[in-house]
């Protein structure tokens, strides 16, 4: 990223706030004022964002205006979400796997993804990436795209003679696919090209893709985090989510997918989440295993 032009106005008191708070250690302090000594390219705005002078101005990138088509944001803090409440929205959020045959209005797909970017990213690269399926005949052509790569997949791990010289060779991937998902893709392959039942997208009119461009320094975190943004937005719209790996994983091992999608062959694809209006709500949160914390005193 290019250096931030960043400028101190003669409001600056000199209490070294930005000094401190900058990861790029940009600032340094000349007779009781702020002054730039350094570069920054992080463009994370720390400086400007805790100055209690309001003192520091930055140029950054085209900022996305956060405003909101589908709700408004509450400016007052005392609204702010509490720690309960937040917990409760995390705990709420479940795997939907029954959607109904409606769409999903695409101002609130925006919004979404608005919410999505508000997660951190790695050195502030922001270089994640976005694509939408907004309706359900799309989705699935890009469905029918999935299944198609897992029946050539099925078909060489049928071949027990391939398994065998392949982990041989080394390559035991194959026998461990055959052995731990052959017989429930067989069935999904089964349902979607003869019976028109979805057991990849769960019947969702919406997918959205979330991915990264070439050179950010932490690609698969940025999407990931924005995914997380993402699900826990949508389950406090009402909306079920459902992330796909397998979807994932057939765009990583078939780099032709994209190309049917429109997303350019340098972008990786981290999460695929199926979206849409759920048909019914979960009665219970989740169960998670017991944890066991490694405490390092
Ligand atoms: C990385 C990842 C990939 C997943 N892939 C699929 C998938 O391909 N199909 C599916 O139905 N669910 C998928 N899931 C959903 C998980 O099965 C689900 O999150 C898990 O069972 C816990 O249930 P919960 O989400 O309701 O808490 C995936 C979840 C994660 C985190």
């Amino acid at each position: 990223m290019p250096p931030v032009k960043i400028a101190i106005n003669r409001e600056c008191n000199g209490c070294g706030i930005c000094v401190r708070i900058c990861p790029a250690r940009a600032f340094t302090l000349v007779e009781q004022r702020a002054v730039l000594s350094g570069s920054c390219t992080f463009a994370c705005d720390h400086c400007a964002a805790a100055c209690p002078q309001q003192a520091i101005t930055t140029e950054l990138f085209p900022a996305e205006p956060f405003n909101f088509s589908s709700f408004a944001v509450d400016q007052n803090p005392a609204a702010a979400t509490t720690l309960s409440g937040l917990v409760r929205l995390m705990r709420s959020r479940r795997s939907c796997r029954l959607y109904q045959d409606k769409a999903v209005e695409r101002k609130i797909l925006t919004d979404l993804i608005k919410i999505a970017i508000t997660a951190p990213s790695g050195t502030n690269s922001q270089k994640w990436t976005f694509s939408i399926i907004d309706n359900r005949r799309r989705v699935i052509d890009f469905g029918t795209e999935i299944a198609a790569y897992y029946r050539r997949l099925n078909r060489l791990a049928e071949k027990s003679w391939l398994r065998k010289i392949l982990t041989i060779c080394g390559q035991p991937q194959l026998e461990h696919y055959y052995e731990e998902y052959y017989e429930s893709i067989s069935e999904g392959l089964e349902l979607w090209y003869n019976k028109k039942e979805d057991r990849l997208f769960h019947g969702a009119c919406a997918v959205i893709l979330i991915g990264a461009e070439p050179g950010a320094s932490c690609p698969r975190e940025d999407a990931l985090l924005a995914t997380q943004n993402l699900l826990l937005a949508a389950e406090s719209m009402g909306l079920g989510t459902c992330l796909i790996g397998f979807a994932v994983e057939a765009m990583h091992r078939d780099r032709k997918i994209k190309a049917t999608l429109n997303i350019p062959a340098a972008e990786t694809i981290y999460s695929v989440i199926a979206l849409g209006y759920p048909q019914l709500r979960f009665q219970r949160p989740a169960q998670r295993r017991k944890i066991d914390i490694n405490w390092i005193s």
